[in-house]
């Protein structure tokens, strides 16, 4: 029996991965821990799993920004479901950021607390009993949400590429010191994605996929248990070839490049 545990999972990215993985473990059976803080939509997205594919969910509405509501969740997870073999940090939040704005220093913020610390608050209460639960033989693999755009600042979203290349370091660091327990770690980067987060986007999304092959292709890659993976693939080549680029040519290529809205953020 598996058993999964997704943050950021009443929308877009999540809610698709949650479906995958009852899809796909059907027949062997699956519980699912479902984080996030619009309850309504979680209640909709368990009543679903469990009417189409019998797959067991436990809902838990909370902010990942909030470290303590997150362990309980995650302890309660253990306690109904076990230890889970996989823990994917995947809530974020995306929006527009000028640093020339006092306004947008709130939205710096919430941004980091979401996409970095929300991350830590998510895997951090695993991690003891995940080593514990490896000695019997369970296996464990935490997984991280990222973002090609953490690979090179993008103009108008400083604290979203900021966070996303937070994310990146902090996975790997985590991956180095998981590899003493036996525990995976995986770095998933996607490309554009079809979901909420980019349907507000007016400016062309290169290689634009839809959220349900994403999910897939996802559900593949942690199997495998990569270390590091951008989906899609050519959003891999593009995120090598970014890597090498001098700054300079950077600097020319973005000069006029589009940028996400900034707004009035109160997430
Ligand atoms: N779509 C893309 O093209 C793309 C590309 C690169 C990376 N990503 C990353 O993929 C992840 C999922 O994004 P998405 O495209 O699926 O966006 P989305 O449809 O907007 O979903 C974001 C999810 O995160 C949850 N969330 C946001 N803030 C939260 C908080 N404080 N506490 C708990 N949950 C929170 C939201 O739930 P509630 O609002 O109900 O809390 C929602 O379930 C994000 O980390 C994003 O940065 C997406």
């Amino acid at each position: 029996m598996k058993k999964i545990f997704i943050t950021g999972a009443s929308s877009g990215i999540g809610h698709a991965l949650a479906t995958e993985y009852a899809r796909r473990y059907q027949h062997q059976g699956v519980t699912i821990g479902l984080v996030a803080r619009r309850s309504e939509h979680l209640l909709k997205i368990a009543h679903h799993l469990n009417q189409y594919y019998q797959t067991k969910c436990y809902i838990y509405p909370c902010d990942v920004r909030e470290a303590n509501a997150v362990a309980m969740s995650a302890q309660d997870f253990i306690q109904q479901a076990g230890v889970p073999n996989i823990v994917i940090a995947n809530a974020g939040v995306s929006v527009g950021t000028l640093t020339d704005y006092q306004e947008d220093i709130n939205a710096f913020q919430t941004v980091m607390d979401i996409n970095v610390m929300g991350m830590v608050h998510t895997f951090q209460p695993f991690i003891a009993t995940m080593q514990q639960s490896r000695v019997s033989g369970n296996q464990a693999q935490l997984v991280g949400v990222a973002s090609v755009a953490g690979i090179r600042g993008l103009p108008g979203a400083g604290a979203y590429s900021a966070s996303k290349a937070a994310t990146m370091t902090y996975l790997e660091s985590l991956r180095t010191e998981m590899q003493h327990y036996d525990i995976a770690v995986t770095t998933i980067a996607p490309g554009y994605i079809r979901t909420p987060m980019t349907d507000i986007n007016t400016y062309a999304m290169p290689f634009l996929m839809d959220v349900d092959v994403f999910a897939k292709k996802f559900v593949d890659a942690v199997e495998k248990q990569k270390r590091f993976t951008v989906i899609p693939w050519q959003m891999g080549v593009i995120a090598k070839l970014l890597r090498l680029m001098p700054p300079i040519l950077w600097d020319r290529l973005t000069k006029h490049a589009p940028r996400k809205r900034r707004k009035n953020f109160q997430k």
